[in-house]
């Protein structure tokens, strides 16, 4: 595999990270110095994909801590806090940031650390585990998703939840790289994923990249793939799972749900654990991010809707449970009834 597919990379002091935004015309790696640099990054969507925002977050403290090992352990705490909440808040929806940006936070509060420089080593290796742990979970997503993708079916997919969007393998992506790696033939439908096109700049390059034997189609055109019998499985990746097992997702996978269910085609979402958010009790209770109107008036740099129209562009939408076939997770695959199932396997 092309090593410069990786979208995140960390050599122990700096940041690299693949600015998504320029692909598939032109692989750019970026240093990330300051962590206000990492915040843009992140709202920007150079980097993007809830897992892979919560590994940049991670690294973002350590960016934004490496030159404050002078610092008593009383300020260096509080200026990691103020600058956890400061990344936080780039983007809303994907619970794995917060996650993420909690966690280092716990590990250094719970540390004994006396000195800024020994906290900076703990935050340190606190972002390097979450870092190994995403490649592991979204392996083991992999294992568990790779029984579905049976010899000659096609599966649609929508936005990117591939490698991209991770630190490797991909959570929607995972299953279907295993399956490749093991010889298994099957043909994968890229929604496009309109307004930013994650689905077609990134699914779509990233599987050819691969060897997988994917096409690309804009996100109207789903509904006739199924009809035509093309689609045998929808698998879709996920920023938040609410306890009660509803999913928020990319703009148009709603549809995408719906358009299953009526062609009794079963629909898929993968996810590592740090996606499931059992403090969320239903899919309105998850807060969806709205961006900026530019990206629906316009398709590329050109204006494609009058000046003046009113604008929405809600980031992702959300799939109620019922229409969700099951969960494939890094704890194996959960099905209904899942406010009871994600409990037992999540909870505490
Ligand atoms: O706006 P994006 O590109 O960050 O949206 C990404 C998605 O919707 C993905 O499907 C989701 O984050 C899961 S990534 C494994």
């Amino acid at each position: 595999m092309d090593e410069r597919v990786r979208s995140i990379t960390w050599d122990g002091e700096s940041l690299v990270l693949l600015d998504q935004t320029r692909l598939p015309g032109e692989v750019l790696l970026e240093e990330q110095r300051t962590v206000e640099q990492v915040r843009e990054s992140i709202r920007m969507l150079k980097v993007r994909g809830a897992p892979a925002i919560g590994v940049a977050g991670a690294y973002g403290l350590v960016v934004a801590m490496r030159e404050k090992g002078d610092l008593p352990r009383d300020l260096f705490l509080e200026e990691l806090g103020r600058h956890a909440t400061y990344l936080d808040s780039s983007r809303p929806t994907a619970v794995n940031l917060g996650w993420a940006l909690r966690r280092v936070l716990r590990k250094a509060g719970e540390s004994r650390a006396a000195t800024g420089t020994e906290l900076l080593q703990v935050i340190r290796t606190a972002a390097e585990e979450i870092h190994a742990e995403d490649i592991e979970l979204c392996r083991r997503i992999g294992e568990v998703g790779l029984p579905l993708v049976t010899e000659g079916i096609g599966i649609l997919t929508h936005c990117n939840a591939g490698r991209l969007a991770t630190s490797e393998y991909g959570t929607a992506t995972a299953p279907l790289y295993l399956a490749h790696e093991r010889g298994i033939p099957f043909r994968v439908y890229s929604d496009e994923s309109r307004p930013l096109l994650q689905g077609s700049r990134l699914t779509a390059w990233e599987l050819q990249q691969a060897g997988i034997d994917v096409w690309t189609i804009t996100d109207n055109m789903a509904a006739s793939m199924m009809q035509e019998g093309l689609v045998q499985m929808v698998i879709v990746g996920t920023d938040r799972v609410a306890a009660n097992g509803d999913v928020a997702n990319k703009i148009g996978t709603l549809g995408v749900a719906i358009l299953a269910r009526y062609y009794e085609i079963p629909f898929y979402v993968a996810c590592p654990s740090s996606t499931v958010d059992l403090a969320t009790p239903r899919g309105a209770d998850i807060v969806i991010e709205e961006r900026d109107e530019e990206e629906v008036t316009h398709f590329g740099a050109r204006r494609t809707a009058p000046e003046g129209i009113k604008v929405r562009n809600p980031a992702f939408d959300v799939t109620p449970h019922s229409l969700v076939t099951g969960i494939i997770t890094d704890r194996g695959m959960i099905h209904e009834p899942y406010g009871e199932n994600l409990r037992r396997v999540f909870g505490p």
